[in-house]
């Protein structure tokens, strides 16, 4: 047995199942869930159309590599979108299943496993990273990502020494669950520190299509590179999905871009690992990648929520808009597995307490006193969801 195994933690929705379970909820309320990150929103049908197209193409092995059509489709999506001058198709450029399966895999591929070996991740934060630097052979260090930081970690209270023993930096912007975004100037910051002291930074962007304000898209890691003359993209990668951007969370399709010579070595670690995107599933990321209108739709679509939700729980709970996602992470007035479990009895509203997204640490768990509120079902049920949520505050004994 892999004696890191035991180390993983249960996944939080498994813990929100065992405090769910003393419960007896009021079930003359329609269930809803605000507890998962998947996206409700219809796929768009010409992409379920391309799929179904090329189905056929199961009759084949697909490459690991993925068709030169795909990385072409994705080249010239983030060349725009990041404003980058060159990202080369053939070298900078992999089709991934999903960038939960790719943030696992990338750590087995770069960590030199040793006593020493650490990787620095936000906390709050999503699962993977934890799980994937303990299969790695390497020691996970939670970075807290507080109100008075704008949920960002605090990079200036990590020594020299510390920094010495870093091999991967996971980022997330925007974060989960907090929605907080990075400036380009301080993810330039972290590339200067990554070449300080040879770690290599992971940065999760699958949410940087869910933005609010038209005009101003989140930067990513590449573009921050970009700006500075880095086009080689030395020690940076960035992992980006449809499942946010498109609501294909069912597809398992993403991509992960940047140094060629990371991308090289994940390759050949995948090649192994036998992980090639199907080729039905290539096609009808071509066509999502291909086309912005649907995203943009999405984008109104989830504006609306945020409106809506926001003006109905914002006289009760200390909530405010994310810099960018499609989470709320109020603070609440009590303990956030208690608001959690009284909620789903009495209203049937689920909500993830943040304890579960974020670890014990010195100066305690920056999950504590709040939830993570996926805005993801249909606008009408978010806004029953809010009702009831203010019901319930107003109503607390
Ligand atoms: C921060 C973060 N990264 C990665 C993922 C994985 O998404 P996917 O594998 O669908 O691309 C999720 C999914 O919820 C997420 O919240």
């Amino acid at each position: 047995m892999n004696p890191n195994l035991p180390r993983l933690q249960p996944y939080p929705f498994e813990k929100l199942a065992k405090l769910k379970q003393a419960t007896t909820p009021d079930t003359s309320k329609a269930h809803i869930a605000l507890s998962i990150g998947e996206p409700k929103h219809a796929p768009p049908g010409f992409v379920v159309e391309t799929l179904a197209k090329h189905l056929n193409a199961v009759s084949h092995y697909a490459a690991t590599k993925g068709l030169p059509e795909l990385r072409q489709a994705i080249q010239s999506w983030a060349t725009q979108r990041f404003k980058l001058d060159q990202l080369d198709p053939e070298t900078e450029i992999l089709p991934v299943n999903g960038t939960r399966e790719a943030l696992f895999a990338f750590a087995q591929t770069v960590i030199s496993p040793s006593e020493r070996a650490k990787v620095f991740m936000p906390n709050p934060f999503y699962q993977i990273y934890e799980g994937a630097s303990l299969l790695a052979g390497a020691e996970p260090v939670f970075l807290n990502c507080t109100e008075d930081q704008q949920f960002l970690p605090d990079y200036a209270q990590i020594s020299e020494s510390e920094w010495e023993d870093c091999q991967l930096l996971y980022l997330c912007t925007p974060g989960n669950p907090t929605g907080s975004v990075y400036s380009i100037e301080q993810l330039q910051a972290l590339i200067r520190l990554a070449d300080k002291h040879k770690f290599i930074i992971a940065s999760d962007e699958c949410y940087s299509e869910l933005y609010f304000d038209e005009e101003a898209p989140p930067p990513g890691l590449l573009e921050a590179c970009a700006a500075m003359g880095r086009h080689d993209f030395a020690r940076c990668v960035v992992f980006h999905s449809l499942s946010k951007r498109s609501n294909l969370p069912g597809l398992r399709s993403g991509f992960v871009a940047g140094d060629a010579t990371l991308i090289s070595d994940f390759l050949k670690y995948r090649t192994y690992h036998g992980c090639a995107m199907p080729l039905h599933t290539q096609h009808a990321s071509i066509a999502a990648w291909s086309d912005e209108k649907h995203v943009a739709e999405n984008r109104a679509a989830y504006r609306e929520k945020f409106d809506r939700v926001l003006d109905i729980l914002s006289p009760v709970l200390e909530v405010s808009r994310p810099d960018a996602g499609f989470y709320l992470w109020p603070k609440l007035p009590i303990d956030d597995q208690v608001f959690a479990r009284d909620l789903f009895e009495r209203e049937h509203v689920t909500v993830l307490p943040g304890t579960f997204l974020a670890r014990d640490t010195e100066s305690g768990n920056p999950g504590a006193g709040r939830i993570r509120m996926a805005l993801v079902a249909e606008l009408n049920e978010c806004i029953e969801a809010a009702e009831r949520i203010v019901h319930f505050i107003r109503h607390a004994s």
